[in-house]
């Protein structure tokens, strides 16, 4: 699951017993895989709020999840590019109460080449201290630069019924080269859940969904076809359209593992509970052969924030 939205993008953040609560919850109920980052604090103005979240929530089960955690570069201000790399992920070690993240990712390219990134990240697998690494929001090229110097255990892209981007090159590229891929934003911000309307007025603050291409009121208007077209498979599955939506794309990609997310503690039940809607072959043609004749409107892709 994704836990950005406990502290930052969503609008209101919970209290952090709520946040603690939810997470739990959703490890009850089978979750193993975590995301966060360093930067996922309100309206982005600080470090860590997040981290510290899902460190109090995980510390008593550190060895039975997957934390997945990622740092923003800017440059290299501690010498070298692996110490600045090793400064940022202490700080996360410290706040996520673990001495050791399971995958972790830069969050953007920056000035700094990937080869050195890569090279870096080889050394913290050397050292113990990450399990493995990531990339997020890059394209093919860059990921196979960087799998040529350390290999990759994941790469996080935007990816959803409505941002179908990775499918042409690189999905299939970290296929043929064992690495996941996780989607992040796989419910479209909330589109495919079939709850927003054109009517549907976002929080004023630090809501990402004021800027989702898809999410503007004229583009909710023009995607209610693709809504309604989930919202009638759901109903023969008996499921929900956001379920059918992330149902989609885990049976589409055996290395696909989507990180929804929710401040919702019963939407966050109902994300996972897509593992559990099986789509049969007709049923994911049926699906995928609509969708392809449906108009997109609004595109983020791999370029924006
Ligand atoms: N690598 C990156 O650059 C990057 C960027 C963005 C996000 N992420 C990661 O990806 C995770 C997921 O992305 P995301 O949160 O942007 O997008 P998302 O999962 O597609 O959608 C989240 C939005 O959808 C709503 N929602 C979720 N499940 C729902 C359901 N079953 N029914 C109705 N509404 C539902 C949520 O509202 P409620 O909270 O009210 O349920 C929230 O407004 C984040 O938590 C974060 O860990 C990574």
């Amino acid at each position: 699951m994704g836990c950005m939205a406990f502290s930052h993008g969503y609008g209101k953040i919970p209290e952090e017993k709520y946040s603690i609560e939810a997470i739990r919850n959703a490890y009850d109920h089978g979750c193993t895989f975590f995301d966060t980052a360093e930067v996922y604090s309100p309206n982005l103005s600080g470090i860590g709020y997040n981290e510290r979240i899902v460190g109090k929530a995980l510390k008593d089960i550190r060895s039975h999840v997957v934390i997945a955690t990622k740092l923003m570069l800017h440059g290299f201000s501690f010498g070298t590019v692996y110490q600045t790399i090793r400064n940022h992920l202490e700080g996360s070690l410290d706040r996520l109460q673990t001495d050791y993240v399971d995958v972790y990712y830069l969050h953007r390219m920056s000035n700094v080449p990937v080869e050195k990134v890569a090279e870096a990240m080889g050394r913290l697998i050397d050292d113990g201290l990450i399990r493995g690494w990531g990339l997020s929001q890059v394209d093919v090229d860059v990921i196979d630069r960087a799998q040529k110097v350390t290999p990759l255990s994941a790469v996080q892209n935007i990816y959803s019924m409505v941002e179908r981007d990775s499918e042409a090159e690189i999905i299939p590229y970290c296929m043929d080269n064992h690495i996941g891929f996780v989607p992040f934003s796989p419910i479209a911000s909330g589109l495919l859940s079939g709850k927003i309307t054109p009517q549907t007025r976002f929080e004023k603050n630090d809501d990402v969904r004021n800027w989702v291409p898809q999410l503007s009121r004229s583009n909710i208007a023009g995607n209610q076809p693709i809504v309604e077209m989930l919202k009638s498979f759901a109903e023969k599955k008996d499921a929900t359209p956001a379920q059918i939506s992330l149902a989609w794309m885990l049976y589409k990609y055996p290395n696909v593992v989507p990180i929804p997310g929710s401040k919702n503690k019963e939407r966050i039940i109902e994300n996972l509970d897509a593992s559990k809607v099986e789509l049969t072959e007709e049923e994911f043609i049926a699906l995928e052969k609509s969708l392809n004749g449906l108009k997109v409107y609004g595109h983020r892709g791999l370029g924006g924030f």
